[in-house]
């Protein structure tokens, strides 16, 4: 770990959390553990039927799919915010993280959370010997930030979705994070809580998923870091069980 990482975890309190441990013991009991995750070749979406906006997001490659974004104007996001924010990282990613939707400093530079959740996200990532740009892949389910941060409205979800489930297809992730509770409902259908959903592996598209609190509550509850760290242990292991990629 770098001086600066090192200074910066100090600060936020995290040292010695986000510090991977060698042979650390499974974080849950009476759930799925790593080694039962099957193998996560994605099962192939059924594309969606010609015509629609949906069908033909489907069929995009990444240069379509970057310039649809930057082109939406699909939901009223888009008169508010300042420019959208496609996504980053590497486009073969072993991992793929899910946020919710980009604050004030993501809508100024274009790019997922590089606000104070992105710095923490950046922290845990490096707890685990990973980067931004070196197999992980960051989205969130909205590419353009609501007024004043508010929460995003059922309508844009489902308007923006397609957008990052064409980005998991292109990706074919060996991994998801999901973070947070909107990342959860659009990519599982579910309203259930992140903590009955925490400790297990799902799936999504046949992509084994893993669900975690999001930064931006790590940084107001700051007691659920352990808990985050554990999720983070957990999906690393269960990647790390997964057959390699073909
Ligand atoms: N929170 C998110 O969910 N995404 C970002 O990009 C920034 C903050």
């Amino acid at each position: 770990m770098s001086a600066r990482r090192e200074l910066f975890l100090e600060e936020m309190g995290l040292t010695p959390l986000w510090r991977l441990r060698a042979a650390q013991a499974p974080a849950h009991s009476g759930q799925a553990q790593p080694g039962d995750a099957p193998d996560a070749a994605p099962a192939p979406r059924p594309a969606p039927p010609d015509g629609g906006r949906a069908g033909r997001i489907a069929r995009m490659g990444w240069g379509e799919l970057k310039a649809e974004v930057a082109a939406c104007t699909a939901c009223g996001l888009r008169k508010t915010c300042t420019q959208t924010v496609f996504g980053v990282g590497d486009e073969q990613a072993d991992w793929l993280l899910v946020g919710e939707a980009p604050g004030a400093e993501e809508d100024a530079r274009g790019e997922p959370f590089v606000g104070q959740a992105g710095r923490l996200l950046d922290g845990m990532l490096e707890g685990i010997g990973l980067a931004r740009a070196n197999k992980v892949y960051i989205a969130n389910v909205l590419k353009c930030r609501p007024p004043g941060n508010r929460n995003p409205e059922r309508a844009e979800v489902e308007t923006c979705a397609p957008l990052l489930l064409r980005q998991v297809e292109l990706i074919r992730p060996r991994l998801i994070l999901a973070m947070g509770r909107f990342a959860c409902q659009t990519l599982l259908d579910t309203d259930a809580s992140i903590a009955s959903l925490r400790g297990r592996v799902h799936r999504y598209q046949g992509v084994p998923l893993i669900v975690t609190y999001h930064p931006a509550y790590l940084l107001r509850n700051l007691p659920d870091k352990a808990k985050a760290w554990e999720d983070l242990c957990f999906a690393r292991r269960t990647l790390a069980a997964l057959p390699a990629r073909d």
